[in-house]
């Protein structure tokens, strides 16, 4: 799914980093608290797969698919405004499929309005672009069998599984889910977790006492529409 913060692009990387970790540990159980478009968790094989987020809209359109259902088949401005100004009128799943596949960059009715668009002179259906993969994803299969949450990151208390983490990053000042959200409160819980469980956190960079199983340079587009180097990394807590 086309996500705000997605790591699709580096999910060939990062996911036999994380099954090694579930192969080594034995755990039947993989938890992804912040699992945005599901871009990590489609790939993983394990006994249990459990996808949480705290955008409840978000959980809802992804049940709604594992069901099934439909999409709409377009999102004209005007519905756009009604829906992102009258959430509680409409249903969670519709309201997430308007502000996550009608927006520009899959961010949650704060890109835009993304109908139809220009792009250096070629006509999109972004609405029409992001419906398609998020049905693609719905066709590989992966998402099957997830078992889906809407839940505060900190209302787990998992034991024994394999946990990866991919909060908000640093930088992503302005970004909705950004806001408000504390740093030294998750990274004490990570240690707390990773005592009696796997985790792995994705981040640019972390406390001192985490150390980088992986590593790699990639581009990362930003708000302006332009793009910057960064090295993404995997965390894990060195438990000193
Ligand atoms: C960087 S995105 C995850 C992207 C995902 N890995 C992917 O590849 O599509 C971070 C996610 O964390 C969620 N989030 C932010 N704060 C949270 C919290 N306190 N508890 C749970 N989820 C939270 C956001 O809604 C967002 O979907």
């Amino acid at each position: 799914m086309v996500y705000m913060g997605s790591k699709a692009k580096i999910a060939d990387y990062i996911v036999p980093v994380i099954q090694s970790h579930i192969a080594v540990s034995g755990s039947r159980t993989y938890i992804e608290p912040f699992c945005g478009g599901c871009n990590v968790i489609e790939k993983i094989k394990a006994v249990n797969r459990v996808a949480a987020d705290k955008n409840e809209y978000l959980i809802a359109l992804f049940r709604h698919l594992q069901k099934g259902g439909k999409l709409p088949e377009t999102v004209s401005k005007d519905e756009y405004d009604r829906v992102r100004e009258n959430k509680e009128r409409f249903q969670p799943w519709y309201v997430g499929a308007v502000g996550f596949l009608a927006s520009f960059n899959g961010r949650f009715f704060d890109g835009g309005y993304a109908g139809i668009g220009y792009d250096r002179g070629r006509k999109r259906d972004y609405f029409r672009e992001n419906s398609d993969n998020i049905l693609k994803q719905m066709r590989r299969g992966g998402i099957a069998g997830i078992d889906f949450m809407v839940k505060d990151y900190r209302e787990f208390a998992p034991k024994g599984c394999v946990v990866y983490c991919d909060p908000p990053y640093e930088e992503t000042k302005g970004y909705e889910c950004a806001k408000g959200f504390d740093r030294a409160i998750f990274w004490e819980t990570m240690r707390e977790w990773s005592r009696s469980n796997t985790v792995l956190v994705s981040e640019l960079a972390a406390p001192s006492d985490f150390v980088a199983v992986w590593e790699k340079e990639t581009n990362r587009s930003i708000k302006a529409g332009g793009h910057s180097r960064a090295t993404e990394k995997l965390f894990v807590w060195s438990g000193k």
